[in-house]
């Protein structure tokens, strides 16, 4: 939620602030803006709407300076406008601030502050920032921020500037990230690591209560009180080329087209095909302390949240224990059971998701092993957790989570024979034969891709609809709920996930020739039952669209249309029945026009409650 970038440097700084909004826009795309400070004044610049809204606005505006500031917004506090567009200033203007989170105490700081006779332009909680800053300015701006951040209550990643000190960058972070890049005589600030790869690898990840003052001389760290810091620079490998589109009309379709490629990167060193054996050591977690967890429970949202659904049939079926797959915001806030015997593994691509990290700080009071399935280096949940699996999905722009599933959905597959062979739950054999499946997978993914132009012609019939459902069982039961949230979330198409055992209970009441039924129905122990939801459903004049077999014929004259794919052991079939789902939402939205990466009112990555 929200972007931040800062530059320093010898270049233009206009160019780098805007192109690295647009590698931050994901974060968040109602307003941005950008500010430059040159001697004799800050130059701001805001609008409502997108970085591309924000280019026309500078037109062809030459404003240069020692350094700048800009911002992508998602608003909380204070309605998408101009206005409340960062950066925000003080009251003299003379200072400006971004800002990444929510400031939970500002009603009470900016009472104060207004007592105190500071002028307030804006509803956001951001401008008490820049007024206290203002406040406590004494010759020191670090030290301004510094005061300033201790009166601060919530989450904040800021970068600040000032005319006092036009070529100094402060960042201070309190939970949402902030991360440094370190050029040769140029140095940036920014939120995440996309707007940086294309200008250095060379990172300092800043921690919570730490700041960086950054100057042409270099960047110095402390924390809040002041206190220097030595701080380990990062070599990062994402590579600038995995941040650009590569030809394809959009991010997410890129990302779809990339899953072969991701699961093998994530399968990639961690399973011997000699031996059976995997390879997970890099977890921090040893063998003797999983062979002693009881229960395993997984707290995720969104897409990871039904990555974990998938993880639990696997984990049950192979290492026969018993998993519990929780809602972040739900599971923060109960009276849950847990203790030092259970794995905690906590599921999120970004690791910023402001209720995972919330539940894992809840759970973690209990003491259970902790265990963070993550794809980005470094990120708040892999920080906090006992141990990390990371995905290797690289980084992913389009809102909507593609690629990251699949790779989480081969992190799970990878960390289930792990648990069952520590477990002595399955042999070696056993998981040789697994291991071979679960490498040909790529591959059949790969001709499921093959087929997208048959899906694309199939999505023309379907622009008009309002509703869908979607149905599935076992192992694909979570398939079914993911492909009616890409459904809904990028083409604004009402579209439910259910079991498919449970219509009767009640949602088939909605069946009518205006609601069609995407049916996951790979040959599987639930076929059958499959095969007799679909038939309550089609003497319903309802149509059907089946994910099936290739070398299902049974199906053929069930549904009304088959999207046909590779058959596969049975606990993998998620890998292959989501793609034509995803497909089939991608194209569905693009045709009606919607803005598939930057979906109305989401953003990439939460970390707001
Ligand atoms: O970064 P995380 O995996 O923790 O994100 C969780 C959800 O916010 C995310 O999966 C969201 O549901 C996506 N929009 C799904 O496409």
């Amino acid at each position: 939620m929200c972007g931040i970038i800062g530059y320093l440097g010898p270049k233009a700084v206009i160019p780098i602030l805007v192109d690295g909004l647009k590698k931050l826009e994901y974060r968040g795309y109602d307003s941005a803006g950008i500010a430059v400070v040159d001697e004799s004044r800050i130059h701001l610049k805001r609008v409502k709407g997108k970085i591309c809204d924000l280019e026309k606005h500078l037109g062809s505006d030459t404003l240069d300076g020692y350094c700048g500031v800009g911002h992508t917004r998602w608003a909380t506090h204070g309605r998408p406008s101009e206005e409340n567009a960062h950066p925000h200033q003080d009251c003299t203007g003379s200072l400006v601030v971004v800002h990444n989170g929510i400031i939970e105490n500002y009603l009470s700081l900016k009472k104060k502050l207004i007592k105190e006779g500071h002028t307030f332009r804006t509803e956001t909680d951001t401008e008490v920032i820049a007024h206290l800053i203002e406040k406590y300015y004494q010759g020191s701006l670090e030290k301004a921020v510094q005061q300033a951040a201790r009166d601060l209550e919530g989450a904040f990643a800021i970068a600040v500037i000032s005319l006092q000190e036009p070529e100094k960058i402060v960042a201070a972070k309190n939970g949402p990230p902030a991360v440094i890049g370190l050029g040769g005589g140029e140095y940036f600030v920014s939120s995440d690591l996309n707007p940086l790869l294309s200008h250095t690898q060379e990172i300092v990840f800043l921690e919570d209560g730490e700041m960086a003052v950054i100057e042409s001389r270099g960047v110095k760290f402390c924390d809040f009180k002041g206190k220097p810091l030595e701080k380990k620079v990062d070599h990062i490998t994402w590579s600038p080329l995995m941040v650009e589109k590569r030809g394809f009309k959009h991010f997410m379709l890129k990302e779809i087209f990339e899953q072969p490629q991701v699961v093998r990167d994530t399968l990639k060193g961690r399973v011997s095909l000699d031996s059976g054996r995997v390879f997970l050591d890099e977890i921090g977690i040893s063998a003797a302390a999983l062979k002693r967890i009881n229960r395993v429970v997984i707290i995720a949202c969104g897409t990871s949240y039904h990555a974990g659904l998938v993880g639990k049939y696997l984990m049950e079926s192979l290492a026969r224990i018993p998993v519990d797959v929780e809602y972040a915001s739900e599971y923060r806030y109960r009276d849950f059971i847990l203790d030092k015997d259970a794995l905690v593994m906590v599921i999120s691509q970004s690791g910023e998701t402001a209720d995972s990290l919330a539940a894992l700080r809840a759970a973690k009071k209990n003491k259970p092993l902790t265990l963070a399935l993550c794809n980005v280096v470094k990120s708040s949940i892999t920080r906090e957790s006992d141990g990390v699996l990371y995905t290797h999905a690289g980084p992913e722009i389009g809102v909507a989570a593609t690629k990251t599933f699949s790779a989480q959905l081969a992190a799970l597959a990878l960390f289930a024979l792990h648990l069952a062979l520590v477990k002595g739950c399955l042999d070696e054999k056993r998981s040789l034969s697994l291991i071979e499946d679960l490498q040909r997978i790529p591959h059949r993914m790969e001709n499921i891709l093959n087929q997208a132009k048959h899906i694309e012609d199939l999505a023309l019939k379907f622009l008009t609809f309002s509703h869908f459902l979607y149905l599935g069982r076992g192992i694909n039961f979570p398939v079914a709920l993911e492909g009616a949230l890409k459904l809904k979330e990028i083409s604004y198409i009402h579209a439910e996930g259910y079991p498919g055992g449970e219509m009767k209970h009640g949602p088939i009441a909605l069946i009518d020739e205006k609601m069609p039924t995407m049916a996951v129905v790979p040959r599987d122990n639930v076929y059958e039952k499959m095969l007799s939801n679909i038939s309550e459903i089609k003497t319903r004049v309802g149509y059907i669209l089946a994910v099936a077999f290739e070398d299902d014929k049974e199906i053929q004259d069930k549904v009304d249309t088959v999207l046909a794919i590779p058959s596969t052991h049975p606990l993998f079939t998620p890998f292959l029945t989501t793609l034509p789902l995803q497909l089939f939402a991608y194209y569905i939205a693009a045709k009606r026009g919607a803005d598939v990466d930057q979906p109305r009112n989401l953003a990439k990555s939460v970390t707001v409650e």
